[in-house]
């Protein structure tokens, strides 16, 4: 059996340092924005480098935090991306404001630069882009629209801790960078959790502010905020991963690779394109394949797991299709009807991939 993501063999890794810390908050009794969100916090923030990191509750909550702490309101238009998971949407829908999709580039699958600017309205406040799979979105290009356009930029990096574009992380380019914790990313607690980054002292303090209540001082509340925190417990467990995390990015850019040595050049499977001006970390490994089907059914047989991400661009989701109906966005479209993802994680084996490219080989062609 090869699942997507095997947590139960990491775990074993680290499990004696995790579990002294786990005690260590249960005897302090002190399990929310204690000693060890405040040092995850740091320690954070001087990985990423960027001046704040401040936890919450999940990803969504980062989005949803960090555009409220850029002043997005109801009315107003953000462009993103409609080939990413339902949260990036989820956010900017929570504010009143309307989510405006533009297509993705078919290498990347990451939003594509060039056709941003023909998006933008007298409405629209900020981008949204996603380092999706983990691959860095071109910054510079992305920047340089938004600055030209006075909008925004919140990044949404729940796919790519760790990841760089020209030797900076994802997450210090835009007023915000929002990271998730779930189980399976590429930095990952034990339950929900998220984190936004930023440069900015005012966004800090605001984002501080909305995450506990809208409150500076106990008991005094100058703003609707929310119940956001990330808790100590994840925050031990954030820490002990957090000094590996570079290890755990390398297993899977090796693993990746291996990927692609063993399935490139063969017809009817593209393996996914790795940017030469970034550090992917393959929070996915995700290639197209006319034959999805039957090679998931043959993966399925085999007790190797895969998975589509993502099968429906959000366009094109029940909950959006009223609102966007006339609209056509041909390679995200494309794209979600051939995009597999195959199981990936740092402790992944060159035998497991082997095994896995066997049973894909098999349908190469046709
Ligand atoms: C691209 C993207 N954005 C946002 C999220 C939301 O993160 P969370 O599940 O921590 O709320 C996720 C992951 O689940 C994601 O993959």
């Amino acid at each position: 059996m090869i699942p997507m993501v095997d947590l139960k063999t990491q775990y074993q890794q680290i499990r004696l340092e995790i579990e002294e810390g786990l005690l260590r908050v249960l005897e302090d009794a002190h399990f929310i924005l204690g000693p060890n969100v405040q040092a995850f916090e740091q320690e954070a923030a001087d990985y990423l480098g960027v001046r704040h990191a401040i936890g919450c509750a999940s990803g969504t909550d980062a989005l949803h935090l960090a555009l409220a702490a850029a002043g997005i309101e109801a009315g107003d238009e953000v462009i993103t991306t409609p080939f990413t998971f339902i949260a990036t949407a989820e956010a900017i829908c929570y504010l009143g404001a309307r989510p405006v999709f533009v297509d993705i580039d078919p290498q990347t699958f990451n939003i594509d630069i060039t056709q941003i600017e023909a998006a933008i309205t007298r409405r629209t406040k900020a981008i949204l882009p996603v380092h999706l799979f983990g691959q860095p979105v071109d910054m510079d290009s992305l920047m340089e629209i938004a600055e030209r356009h006075g909008l925004k930029v919140i990044e949404d990096c729940a796919q790519s801790f760790g990841a760089q574009y020209r030797g900076r992380q994802t997450g210090t380019f835009g007023d915000a960078g929002c990271f998730s914790f779930f189980p399976s990313k590429n930095l990952g607690c034990f339950g929900d959790g998220g984190m936004i980054t930023t440069h900015s002292d005012e966004m800090a303090e605001k984002l501080k502010v909305l995450r506990n209540h809208g409150s500076r001082q106990r008991y005094h509340h100058s703003i609707i905020g929310y119940n956001s925190r990330l808790d100590e417990l994840q925050a031990v467990i954030l820490r002990t991963k957090l000094k590996r995390v570079d290890a755990y990015n390398q297993g899977r850019r090796a693993a990746a690779h291996l990927y692609s040595e063993k399935l490139s050049g063969l017809p009817g499977i593209v393996p996914p394109h790795e940017g030469s001006t970034g550090l992917h970390v393959y929070h996915q490994y995700t290639l197209l394949t006319p034959n999805r089907k039957a090679i998931m059914r043959d993966l399925d047989e085999a007790g190797i797991s895969s998975a589509i991400y993502y099968p429906i661009p959000l366009h094109r989701q029940e909950v959006f299709a009223d609102h966007y109906r006339g609209l056509s966005l041909p390679v995200s479209e494309a794209v979600a009807e051939q995009c597999l993802s195959l199981p990936i994680y740092p402790e992944l084996s060159s035998e497991q991939i082997h095994t896995i490219v066997e049973v894909v080989k098999c349908h190469a062609g046709g």
